[in-house]
């Protein structure tokens, strides 16, 4: 134990704001469907999130060889794995902050919304156990398709009386880490200082970056690079399902996106203040029931639903075609979710 004691020290790994606890609170952390693609590595970004004190890994099965493996870095959070149903209100219980990347992803050809069938019945019965182990926690939904999955959760927790609309975000973190990617490839511009609001929904032409608020700005770049930008932000999944050709979807930049956007969602919690992150929550600011736009996150989950701002006319274009897709998909999701 000595000698566990006096070798790799994390501050010696990484930089010590990276990994020191200080005075954080204790917060727990639950991913459901732990042992999958995105579910890995997101269990290995959330070990190393130092805001993090109890980290539980939940999946149908494999969860206690993902968390033995977790559990030997020696950073702040404990870790535990459950497998199987009967274990589910256990690794629930006491949660901060539930992340959802249970499930199915496409193959080549697919679209998001035909995961529904498989996804839709999954997403709905963690919900159940959500309401009834950890009613408080805030919902980080990753599960596809994202843009029904959400409203089959605020369903499932209406039902239950415990919806707090505060509380649920669908994670469209990874369209914004791919605009600002593509963005500032293109504008060669430091990816590191790039930032990209994407508003709408998480499917297709539902995904829409608004290149015109993009900072820094950029002179260089024309309406054919915005259209082809916007093209390739908006088929970023599809492009990975094509390149992993039938081995899955985006994981590894998921789990990343999953870790940045739950990391938001601690620091709200802690009450760091100026917390704003792209989600696709219960909103306002357009005429349907949910939508992602920027959010200022806090002790309470959402604190603000932030308005689209100053509309480029191609961006209004596509904000005027996205609703009508997005509109079907949140129906689609209602419905499921009342109908049994
Ligand atoms: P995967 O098949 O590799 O892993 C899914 C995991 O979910 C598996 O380990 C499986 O056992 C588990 N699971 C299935 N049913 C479960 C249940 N009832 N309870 C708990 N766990 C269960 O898939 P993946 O590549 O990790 O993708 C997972 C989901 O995330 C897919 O629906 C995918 O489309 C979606 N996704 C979303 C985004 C996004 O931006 N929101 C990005 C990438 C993938
Ligand atoms: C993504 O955007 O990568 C995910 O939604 C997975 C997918 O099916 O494209």
């Amino acid at each position: 134990a000595a000698l566990r004691r006096t070798t790799t020290e994390p501050s010696r790994l990484m930089s010590r704001s990276c990994y020191s606890s200080g005075s954080h609170p204790e917060r727990k952390v639950v991913i459901l469907g732990a042992a999958g693609g995105i579910g890995q590595p997101l269990s290995l970004l959330m070990k190393l999130n130092p805001l993090v004190s109890s980290l539980s890994l939940y999946d149908i099965a494999n969860t206690p060889g993902v968390a033995a493996d977790v559990s030997h870095i020696n950073s702040r959070a404990q870790v535990a794995g459950y497998a199987g149903e009967e274990q589910l209100g256990q690794a629930l219980e006491g949660s901060d902050i539930v992340i959802i990347p249970a499930g199915v992803p496409r193959k080549p050809g697919m679209t998001r919304d035909d995961l529904f069938n498989i996804n839709a019945g999954i997403v709905k019965s963690l919900c159940i156990a959500i309401a009834k182990y950890c009613p408080n926690a805030l919902v980080n939904m990753i599960s596809n398709p994202v843009n029904s999955t959400v409203p089959i959760a605020a369903e499932v927790f209406k039902k239950a009386g415990t919806y707090d609309e505060k509380k649920l975000f669908g994670v469209t973190t990874l369209d914004v880490v791919r605009a600002k990617t593509f963005y500032a490839g293109k504008a060669k511009l430091p990816v590191a200082e790039v930032n990209v609001p994407v508003v709408g929904g998480h499917a297709g032409v539902t995904i829409l970056p608004l290149f015109s608020q993009a900072t820094p700005k950029s002179n260089s770049l024309g309406d054919e690079d915005i259209r082809a930008l916007t093209k390739r932000t908006q088929d970023g999944g599809t492009e990975v399902v094509e390149a992993k050709a039938g081995k899955g979807s985006a994981t590894l930049s998921m789990a990343y996106a999953g870790a940045v956007f739950a990391d938001a969602c601690l620091k709200g919690l802690n009450g760091v203040p100026d917390i704003v992150e792209c989600s696709y929550v219960q909103s306002t600011i357009t005429e349907l029931p949910f939508f992602a736009s920027k959010v200022r996150l806090g002790k309470n989950g959402v604190e603000e639903v932030l308005g689209l701002g100053p509309l480029s006319d191609f961006e209004k274009e596509g904000l005027k075609s996205l609703k009508p897709e997005l509109k079907s998909s949140i129906e689609k999701g209602v419905k499921f979710a009342n109908q049994s």
